[in-house]
């Protein structure tokens, strides 16, 4: 039997007013620490303080403290701060889908989005669909985007032009607000080994369509100044408490010319639904020049790119049509993935649909702990 497919295209029938959205709210985090071990509390929680613009973003690289990726993590840090909150409320948490933000994020952007694909597993588990990222492809993808960047024969490597992202962030942040940081400490940042080890991790539930979700993702810092706006974009008006003052890092090229605002504004569809997705208001870009040079600072409220990317006529994305796709393909998978097994869900590079099938016919694969099965057990 041929497996169930979703067709991505003919992307025009997303268009129009979106289907509602909750907004995020966190209601667990966690953290890892500079060796990436596992702490069930805010400890790696790291608070933004504006750089130093003429910084090297490729100093230090030889002393990078790097984590390794070829361990599968699976949902496992995901789901040991599930059970810790559901322990404290003896309750089980009502989401229709637990995953990481960067599942979502590869969801919501599939219309628009067709380079890469994607491939990921999933299992029902007490009435609910708990989805991880396909080791094995993750794996390959890597490997895939290394090879095509080496093809591009750049002046910098592909390591090095990760390391720039990191960079930014240890020039970016400090442990703790600017008021109980030496001077000193602000000043000597760039002189600090970059690691990519520890982590603070938000746990929110929010909603897309008639789903309810339950997602982890990393957030990287804090700010103290409150001049966000408390209006999500398209929010429905039952809000309470305002957002988290989250910010989101991220480096990008300068942008010299029509190319590269066009690459600019193609990049800011992922930024938006990255942290759309957690609820982070806002995002400070680092621009740097080709030599990796940090040259130019830029803070843009999140809840403003659709609007801003739709007055400008940008037609390479939109982001209505990223809502309702994501809503009317988690009502799909949701019908689709009823029954017990690993279930596999597949985008290849390039194609128009989406495909479902089961892998595995009985149990859990290692989607799921055994802690955390022994948990629900008791409940
Ligand atoms: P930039 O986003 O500034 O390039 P995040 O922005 O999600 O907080 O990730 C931090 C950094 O991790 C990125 O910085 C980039 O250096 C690296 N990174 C994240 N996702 C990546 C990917 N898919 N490929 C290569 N590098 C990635
Ligand atoms: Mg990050
Ligand atoms: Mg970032």
């Amino acid at each position: 039997m041929p497996s169930p497919v979703f067709d991505i295209q003919p992307v025009g029938r997303f268009n129009g007013e979106s289907e509602p959205v909750k907004r995020p709210k966190e209601f667990a985090f966690f953290s890892y620490d500079d060796k990436h071990e596992f702490h069930l509390d805010d400890s790696s929680l790291q608070w933004y303080y504006p750089p130093r613009l003429g910084a090297d973003l490729s100093k230090g690289f030889e002393t990078f403290d790097k984590h390794d990726e070829s361990i599968d993590e699976h949902l496992d840090s995901l789901l040991k701060t599930i059970a810790a909150r559901e322990k404290e409320e003896w309750k089980k948490i009502d989401a229709n889908i637990v995953t990481w933000r960067g599942m979502m994020t590869k969801i919501m952007s599939a219309p628009f989005e067709d380079r890469d694909g994607f491939e990921m597993n999933a299992t029902l588990y007490h009435d609910c669909i708990f989805i991880e990222e396909s080791y094995e492809f993750k794996q390959f993808s890597k490997d895939q985007q290394s090879k095509q960047q080496r093809g591009r024969r750049g002046q910098f490597s592909p390591e090095v032009m990760t390391y720039w992202g990191y960079k930014f962030e240890t020039l970016s942040c400090l442990p703790r607000p600017w008021g109980e940081v030496s001077r000193e400490f602000i000043e000597n940042r760039d002189e600090r080994v970059v690691s990519n080890k520890a982590q603070y991790c938000s746990v929110v539930r929010t909603g897309i369509g008639k789903t309810v979700l339950c997602l982890g993702g990393e957030v990287d810092a804090k700010t103290l100044t409150w001049d966000v706006p408390s209006v999500v974009w398209d929010s429905k008006p039952t809000q309470k408490g305002a957002p988290i003052n989250w910010i989101e890092l991220k480096t990008s090229a300068e942008i010299r010319d029509d190319r590269g605002m066009n690459n600019f504004e193609r990049k800011l569809m992922k930024f938006w639904i990255q942290s759309f997705l957690l609820g982070v208001p806002r995002i400070i870009v680092g621009f740097r020049s080709q030599g990796g040079i940090l040259t130019k600072l830029e803070e843009i409220q999140t809840a403003s790119i659709p609007e801003t990317a739709a007055k400008r006529g940008v037609r390479s994305w939109n982001a209505n049509v990223c809502i309702n796709f994501a809503s009317e393909f988690l009502d799909w998978l949701r019908n689709t993935i009823n029954d017990e097994g690993v279930w596999r869900i597949r985008r290849r590079a390039g194609s128009s649909v989406i495909e479902i099938f089961k892998v595995e016919e009985v149990g859990h694969g290692s989607i799921l702990t055994e802690e955390f099965i022994n948990w629900r057990i008791k409940l």
